[in-house]
C-alpha cells in the first residue's frame, strides 16, 4: 500500500445522500483519499467515478450532466457511468484507454453507496428482512479520525461501561456467517443517568441484549431485542485519517405494526433521537482520536481485538485496482508522454 493510493477493504462505501443529488446534478466527494465526481443522469442513474479527467486533469465536478453521461469541462469528453468515454467532440475515434475509474454505485434507503474494488464481492449491507420498510432520517457527521475508530466502536466492550453506562453482563459472543462479516452478541444493563437511558427505564428497560453485525469492516447493523429497534452506521474513509459516518434507524415490522400509521414518522423520529442521544456520549471523545495500539487486555479488550484480527483479514483494493493491469500501463504511460 502506497502513502498516494491507500488500500481498503473491499466493501461498500457510503458517499453520499441521494436527496443531495438531483437529476442532472454532480457532487464532488472525497473518498480513500481521492475526489470523486458523483453524478445522477437526466433519467435518474447514479455514476461515480474519480473527478481528475483521464484526458488533461480538468475537475470532472465542474463539468455538466448530459443526458446519461457526465462531460468534462475542458473538452467536452462524455463519460458514461462506467467511466467509459463515448463522445469526443474533436473526434470520432475514441481510445479505448479513455476512460475514468468507476466505482460500482447502489442507492439504499436514501444513501448512495459505492464498491471499492471492482466487482462487488459481496451483497450491499441491509437492515434484516424483519425490518419495516420505513427508515428513519438520516444523520450525517463528520470526524478527524480515522474510519476504523468509529466502525469497530460497537466491539470495544470497556468503554460500553465507561463512556455508555452501559456494563456488559457476561461474556460478549463472537459468531460470524461470511467471511465479510463480524458479529458480537452481548447484553448490558441500562444504568445512565441520560434522558435516552432515564426514558428506557421508565418504560420498564433495565437490560438490553444487543447484536452488532459488521459487513466489510465499514458498515454495522446493531439490533436491540428489547427497543425493537435497528441501527445502521455506516463509515466512509474520507482519507486515512478523517472519516464521515451516516446513521439511520429501522423498526422491526412486528413493534411497527403496533403502532398506527400517523404516528409512525414521530416514533422514528424519537428512536433516532435516542440514537443520536447514545452516540453523543462518544462523539466529543473519539473526534480527533487517532488509531493506536497500546496495551490490549486479553479479556477486556476481546471483542475490539476480534475485530481487528477481522477487518486485517478483509481483502483489500484500492480506487486504482479497479483498472486492469494493461489499462494501468496505458495509462501510466499516457501520462508520461
Ligand atoms: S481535460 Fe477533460 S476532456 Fe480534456
Ligand atoms: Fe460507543
Amino acid at each position: 500500500m502506497s502513502e498516494k493510493n491507500p488500500a481498503f477493504p473491499k466493501a461498500w462505501y457510503p458517499l453520499a445522500l441521494s436527496s443531495d443529488l438531483k437529476r442532472g446534478k454532480i457532487l464532488r466527494q472525497v473518498a480513500f483519499g481521492v475526489p470523486l465526481a458523483l453524478y445522477r443522469s437526466q433519467q435518474g442513474r447514479v455514476g461515480v467515478m474519480t473527478a481528475t479527467c483521464i484526458h488533461m486533469g480538468a475537475d470532472l465536478t465542474r463539468g455538466a450532466v448530459s443526458g446519461e453521461r457526465l462531460q468534462c469541462p475542458m473538452h467536452s469528453w462524455e463519460f458514461n457511468a462506467n467511466g467509459t468515454c463515448e463522445h469526443i467532440p474533436a473526434t470520432s475515434e475514441i481510445p479505448q484507454r479513455a476512460r475514468q475509474i468507476a466505482l460500482c454505485a447502489k442507492e439504499q434507503h436514501g444513501i448512495i453507496f459505492g464498491f471499492l474494488g471492482g466487482e462487488p464481492n459481496a451483497p450491499l449491507p441491509d437492515f434484516p428482512a424483519e425490518a419495516f420498510r420505513q427508515t428513519s432520517r438520516i444523520t450525517v457527521m463528520d470526524f478527524d479520525t480515522p474510519y476504523q475508530v468509529l466502525a469497530s466502536n460497537s466491539y470495544d466492550s470497556q468503554h460500553f461501561s465507561t463512556v455508555h453506562h452501559r456494563p456488559l453482563i457476561g461474556a460478549p459472543r463472537v459468531y460470524t456467517n461470511s467471511p465479510h462479516h463480524y458479529g458480537l452478541h452481548f447484553r448490558a444493563s441500562v444504568g445512565g443517568a441520560g434522558y435516552n437511558d432515564r426514558f428506557l427505564r421508565a418504560v420498564g428497560v433495565r437490560e438490553v441484549e444487543l447484536v452488532a453485525d459488521c459487513y466489510g469492516g465499514n458498515i454495522v447493523v446493531a439490533t436491540s431485542d428489547r427497543t425493537a429497534t435497528y441501527i445502521m452506521f455506516a463509515v466512509l474513509p474520507v482519507t486515512q485519517t478523517s472519516s464521515r459516518i451516516f446513521v439511520l434507524n429501522a423498526i422491526t415490522k412486528t413493534r411497527m405494526q403496533k403502532i398506527p400509521a400517523l404516528f409512525r414518522p414521530a416514533w422514528m423520529e424519537l428512536t433516532h433521537r435516542l440514537t443520536l442521544a447514545f452516540l453523543h456520549h462518544d462523539i466529543k471523545i473519539v473526534s480527533g482520536l487517532q488509531f493506536k495500539f497500546g496495551i490490549l487486555l486479553p479479556e477486556a479488550d476481546a471483542g475490539f481485538m476480534g475485530w481487528m484480527r477481522y477487518w486485517n483479514s478483509l481483502p483489500t483494493a484500492t480506487l486504482f485496482d479497479s483498472v486492469s493491469q494493461a489499462e494501468s500501463t496505458l495509462m501510466n504511460s499516457h501520462a508520461h508522454d
